[in-house]
């Protein structure tokens, strides 16, 4: 049978991993895996995460299952992370939610659940977004078509046309939405806009599925979940899938949560009794390791403050690197403005140059992004600003690819 199998290209990522990898020249810099690193090109392990990991392994008794449903107390405290203690929703018994093996797993979950009503058939991303998106989506038996979002020569929102889209979309369409940090092009939503956006899913009655894979790494913990938690204020029905892979750095623990918002207690229960089924027939039981780590980090006051000072940190050398690269392309690349990179948020920004611009920066300096110019700004160091900036001006001068 598997004579007949095509071998498939390898995805636009992990091509350019690859060449990250052989590339010997010293000055190299990655700019493409969308992971944090900090000022000497590593990606720690965060020093909260690593003393609630120790406390784990002297405490851990029995590596027996977990049970279904995986970590319950962990996911409860996931979800009080992204909703807050107090919300309404949460309060009114109406939100349920399950561990999962990461952002990926929560979304295919959230998909399957939508397949499961028999309402749900059509998802809509923004255009551009994470290429998982498509992929889990379709995968799940949904379609999937993109609404507009990103000007890039502006390197800001097209917001008429993404409402103008989202207005003609038929009810039960659902709507995926980054709750931050959009990936890739660092272009958030402002909080006028989600109001704008929750009127309109609310009116047309459109489902969201926020897919909230960066929350602290923006503007801060509570502002970057601020949007899903309006939402969940205003709408009977909301989808979160929420990731630790990047706030707790524990990306290969495939840590995280989906969150289901339903109109009543009576629907949410049901909504819980069925993700507990779909998941059984994915993986199961998900991995507990990043998840009791994750609850060891939220239920100890001293580890929490750890935590949150060290993911304020992150946030502070990303925000800054995006300012100061901005300081040096002005130097370096006359007639061309990427203010924009200071106003994005996150790790990434859609730098907006050529795909043969990309492979220029590639080929003559060893700078890597994707081919669409995603660029992952922690990739950067103070070290090498001057140099990604130099090597930049000198592909824009050369005018590779026709420009743009
Ligand atoms: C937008 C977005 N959603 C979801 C994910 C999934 O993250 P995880 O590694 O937790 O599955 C990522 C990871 O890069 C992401 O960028």
């Amino acid at each position: 049978m598997f004579q007949t199998l095509e071998p498939q290209p390898p995805e636009g990522l992990m091509a350019t991993m690859a060449a990250f990898a052989a590339d010997t020249d010293p000055a190299k810099l990655d700019l493409g895996v969308g992971v944090y690193r900090d000022e000497s090109g590593t990606t720690p392990v965060m020093a909260a995460v690593r003393a609630a990991e120790a406390r784990l392994l002297a405490a851990q008794t029995t590596k027996a299952y977990v049970g279904f449903g995986g970590n319950r107390p962990f996911a409860a405290f996931v979800e009080a992370l992204v909703l807050g203690d107090q919300h309404p929703a949460r309060a009114a018994g109406r939100v349920v939610t399950l561990q999962t093996p990461g952002g990926c797993g929560a979304l295919k979950l959230a998909a399957d659940l939508v397949v499961k009503t028999g309402k749900g058939s059509r998802a809509v991303v923004s255009d551009p977004t994470w290429p998982n998106h498509g992929p889990l989506f379709s995968g799940a038996g949904l379609s999937v078509d993109t609404y507009p979002y990103y000007d890039a020569p502006s390197g800001t929102i097209d917001f008429d046309a993404m409402l103008s889209t989202l207005d003609r979309l038929a009810s039960g369409s659902v709507v995926v939405l980054h709750g931050a940090c959009h990936n890739p092009t660092g272009a958030d939503l402002s909080t006028e806009q989600w109001r704008a956006v929750a009127e309109l899913l609310a009116r047309r009655g459109l489902l969201p599925l926020v897919d909230l894979a960066y929350q602290g790494l923006g503007d801060g913990l509570d502002a970057d979940a601020a949007p899903v938690r309006m939402l969940a204020e205003r709408l009977p029905e909301v989808l979160i899938a929420a990731s630790c892979s990047k706030n707790f750095g524990l990306y290969r623990e495939r840590t995280g949560v989906l969150g289901v918002v339903c109109d009543t207690p009576a629907q949410a229960d049901a909504a819980m009794s069925q993700l507990v089924r779909l998941a059984r027939g994915l993986w199961s039981m998900p991995p507990d390791h990043g998840a009791a780590i994750v609850h060891g980090v939220l239920t100890d006051p001293e580890l929490r403050a750890q935590w949150i000072a060290e993911l304020d940190g992150m946030r502070r050398r990303v925000q800054g690197l995006r300012h100061e690269v901005v300081r040096h392309l002005v130097e370096h690349c006359p007639g061309r403005d990427f203010g924009f990179i200071a106003r994005h948020h996150g790790m990434f920004s859609l730098f907006g140059i050529s795909t043969a611009q990309v492979r220029e920066l590639r080929s003559q300096h060893h700078v890597y992004m994707i081919d669409d110019s995603r660029m992952n700004v922690a990739g950067l160091r103070r070290e090498n600003l001057e140099y990604f900036a130099r090597s930049v001006g000198a592909v824009l001068a050369a005018g590779a690819g026709g420009g743009g």
